[in-house]
Order: C-alpha cells, then sequence, then structure tokens
C-alpha cells in the first residue's frame, strides 16, 4: 500500500505533537512535581489530627463577615467540628474553606455552589466562596471512595 507524501507528514506531525504534549506534562507531573492548584500546601497525611488548623476542625470567625471553616475528610465522614454535622454560616459571609484527607482520595463538593475540590492525602485543598443567598448546601463526596462513599455528607447553613 502507497501513503501519500501530505499523509506521511500529518501523521509524523501528529505523532510528535501527542510526544511533545506527554513529555511536557511527564516533566511537570513527576519532575517538577507539579499539582492541581487548589492543592499546593502539603502536610503530612499520617499527622492531620495533629497539624494546625485540623486539629480543631470547624468554623472559626477571622475578620468582619469572614470565616475560616477547616474540614477533616476520612472514609466515610467529613468532620465539620460539630456533631451534627451541620455548620451555620451568616448571609453574605466569606467562607475560606481548607480541607484535607486523613486516607483516601475524598471529593468536596458543595451543593448549589462553586465550591468543588478533590482531596488528597498530603495536600491541603483551599477554595473561598461568598454566600449571599439564605439556604441549605449539602456537602458530598463525588469521587469514589469505598463502601461507604454514597454516606459522606455535612450541611452547610447560610442564615439570615
Ligand atoms: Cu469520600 Cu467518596
Amino acid at each position: 500500500m502507497n501513503m501519500h507524501k501530505y499523509e506521511k507528514i500529518w501523521l509524523l506531525f501528529g505523532t510528535a505533537t501527542l510526544l511533545i504534549f506527554l513529555i511536557v506534562v511527564g516533566i511537570s507531573a513527576f519532575y517538577m512535581g507539579n499539582q492541581p492548584p487548589s492543592c499546593a500546601v502539603t502536610l503530612n497525611p499520617e499527622k492531620v489530627h495533629a497539624t494546625a488548623p485540623f486539629d480543631d476542625p470547624g468554623l472559626k470567625k477571622i475578620g468582619d463577615n469572614e470565616y475560616q471553616l477547616t474540614v477533616v475528610a476520612s472514609a466515610f465522614n467529613y468532620d465539620v467540628g460539630t456533631d451534627d454535622k451541620i455548620v451555620q454560616i451568616p448571609k453574605g459571609a466569606t467562607v475560606h474553606f481548607n480541607a484535607t484527607t486523613t486516607d483516601v482520595v475524598h471529593g468536596f463538593e458543595l451543593a448549589g455552589t462553586n465550591v468543588n475540590m478533590m482531596l488528597e492525602p498530603g495536600y491541603i485543598s483551599t477554595y473561598t466562596n461568598t454566600f449571599n443567598k439564605a439556604g441549605k448546601h449539602t456537602l458530598l463526596c463525588n469521587e469514589y471512595c469505598g463502601t461507604g462513599h454514597h454516606l459522606m455528607s455535612a450541611t452547610i447553613e447560610v442564615v439570615e
């Protein structure tokens, strides 16, 4: 079978492009250690409960209308600092989410908002969101993490 000259050129071009892409991604991920931007800060996954702020999960006021919510995820639970797993946030407040996991990869999705992170062992995931509407948001795990995956949830309640 004879290949047309241009066919060969484009086949070579396509292969070369793919190789360059894989080399660039490979160097970035494995040699330079780049991670998705939401988890740039690291911690020892075995010492989560002894590392601030994760030694004391929950909501803390850090400024005028500004809060930090620290969450520790584990199979199959979100520790948000309350026994009923409900966190109340005043309407209009800006919340800085700080989350990590003690075991496997978990998701961190706050339904009805833009808060959507992946929690990886050894990394701190952060996201900032302002809550301008009153109502309830369910925090749920969107990465399959085992038999109790569907049981992982907590509630963020924005109150007037
Ligand atoms: Cu945690 Cu799915």
